[in-house]
């Protein structure tokens, strides 16, 4: 099983510039999650503090007993074997072919024969579409193969926490959504512990298990994906629907006067940009058929269903939703089809068994506008 992280009150400044603070979260063991924020929101400096590459001012990260801030510089050496990185350029080493990039981690940090690298190098290369590419030096393969071999790379040490910064970046909406499903395959496999970091709204919509948000130094929110995706916390709503009302603006957040002139404007009829508000909550990717199904997202639902009496009602009824007429009978719960002024229209028929990562908007889950709370930080 992939290792839980257990984040409390970690908090970063570079100087006199606080980039977030007091960020509580856990990521549960085996469970994909994905962190959304707008650009410079700190979210690549998040994962470096997580592996401690950069060092945070305040607060614990805990995997498996050992506070990544506070340990040794030895203990830290070790806690990182437990991870995978793909950064965003892949971080290949550029006059080295895929092959040699991929073997990389396995000949500096273990004393394995060079059969045995080549059997991980080859399976790995396998596992994301590269077998016969292994020649190839970075300059000469697509930017969608550069993230493929980085992640191969990720990979051949069989990390128990994947780590992946911005995987959308330069790939066209088609090629992100067949490297999302190559981290649900990858899951599926392994029940590694995932963090996604992004800001593609396609992708946190349709991937994770959990979702957080990052906005103004602090974690907006963070908890099951249900959550966010109901939310009426209207920086969350801004950010998940890409448009230019709401708090979020072109460079820093907008002061009170810019948002009374831009809602003037938008009421005039002037387009906000995104298309129509997309509501609700779209089924979830699942890995490819003949893999096994995720340990992460079993235990996900039992974690869950425990937790459901805290979630805002929107979330509960998305929840429950999304469960089998079984499962809600497993679990002693049923749609809520009274005390909303339009009933639900909601099908509670199971999703489709393979979901391509499209968000077909007659699928979308359509929550009664009923009355809703926010989550607040560290409400998880
Ligand atoms: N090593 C560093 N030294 C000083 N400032 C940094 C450093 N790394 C990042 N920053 C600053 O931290 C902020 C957040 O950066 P980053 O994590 O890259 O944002 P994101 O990944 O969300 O777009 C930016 O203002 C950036 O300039
Ligand atoms: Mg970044």
């Amino acid at each position: 099983m992939g290792a839980e992280v257990v984040i409390e009150g970690l908090t970063k400044s570079f100087g006199r510039q606080t980039i977030w603070r007091d960020v509580t979260l856990t990521l549960p063991p085996g469970e994909v999650s994905v962190m959304l924020g707008p650009s410079g929101t700190g979210k690549s400096v998040f994962l470096k503090s997580m592996i401690g590459l950069l060092k945070p001012d305040r607060g614990k990260c805990m995997i498996n007993g050992v506070d990544i801030v506070t340990c040794s510089e030895h203990k830290l050496y070790e806690t990182r074997k437990l991870f995978g990185v793909l950064f965003q350029d892949g971080a290949l080493f550029g006059s080295m072919n895929l092959y040699d990039n991929v073997a990389f981690p396995l000949r500096e940090h273990t004393k394995k024969s060079e059969t045995e690298i080549r059997r991980i190098v080859l399976e790995k290369l396998e596992m994301t579409g590269l077998a016969g590419a292994e020649k190839k030096l970075p300059g000469e393969i697509s930017g969608g193969m550069r993230k493929r071999a980085g992640l191969a790379r990720a990979l051949v040490l069989d990390p128990e926490i994947i780590l992946v910064d911005e995987p959308d970046s330069g790939l066209d909406p088609v090629r992100t959504t067949y490297i999302s499903q190559l981290f649900l395959d990858v899951n599926a496999q392994s029940d590694a512990t995932f963090l996604i970091v992004t800001h593609n709204i396609n992708l946190a919509r349709t991937v994770p298990d959990n979702l957080g948000m990052l906005f103004r130094k602090e974690l907006v929110m963070f908890g099951p994906r249900e959550v966010l995706l109901t939310s009426e916390e209207p920086v969350v709503k801004q950010f998940l629907n890409g448009r230019m009302d709401g708090p979020i603006g072109m460079s820093e957040e907008k002061d009170q006067a810019q948002i009374a002139a831009e809602q003037a404007m938008f009421e005039a009829g002037h387009h906000a940009g995104g298309v129509e508000e997309v509501t609700g909550i779209p089924p979830q990717m699942q890995p490819a058929p003949g893999l096994p199904t995720r340990q992460g997202a079993i235990r996900r639902k039992d974690r869950v269903m425990q937790i459901l009496h805290t979630l805002p009602p929107a979330a509960q009824e998305g929840i429950i939703e999304s469960l089998s007429p079984e499962e809600q009978e497993r679990y002693g719960v049923h749609p809520h089809r009274g005390g909303y002024q339009d009933p639900p229209t909601i099908n509670t028929t199971p999703v489709a068994p393979h979901h391509r990562g499209e968000l077909p908007s007659e699928e979308v889950a359509r929550i009664p506008g009923a009355h809703r709370r926010t989550q607040g930080p560290g409400d998880s």
